[in-house]
């Protein structure tokens, strides 16, 4: 499977951000890189667990921002958030303890939701924060 590469299209225009997502990248590569015959071990598990953290870490980031600045669309962000956490966590369960999910659909979903979350939901924050939050942070 293909490895997802950052791309200047996927900034945010908030530093800060940019680096959160480019981590969550990071460990979606951890995950198509992973050997075959990891699938029986730990390793995937391990990194689901460190995604499912990460994002949150960077969830609580963006809604804390939209929060702070009065973001008009909060709620319906949030939303897609909590519907990724949940999914994902699904997904983890659904792998590590009946294989009714392969690694590599739980990496297609991974890889799909990121991309066309970043692109579609958080790029519509990039202007209203770009007038709002200093360069740098
Ligand atoms: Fe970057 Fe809305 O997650």
């Amino acid at each position: 499977m293909e490895k997802v590469s950052w791309k200047e299209e996927y900034s945010v225009g908030v530093e800060k951000i940019d680096h959160q997502h480019q981590h969550l990248f990071e460990l979606i590569n951890k995950l198509i890189e992973r050997p075959v015959s990891s699938d029986d071990s730990e390793l995937v598990p391990e990194i689901l667990s460190e995604m499912i953290n990460y994002a949150r870490e960077h969830f609580t980031t963006e809604e804390t921002l939209m929060q702070k600045y009065g973001f008009p669309q909060l709620e319906l962000h949030k939303k897609e958030h909590d519907y990724f956490i949940n999914t994902t966590a699904e997904l983890a369960i659904g792998f590590k303890d009946n294989k009714n999910t392969t690694g590599d659909e739980m990496v297609e979903f991974l890889k799909i939701w990121l991309t066309n979350h970043i692109l579609k939901t958080d790029m519509k924050y990039k202007e209203f924060f770009k007038a709002k939050i200093p360069a740098g942070v």
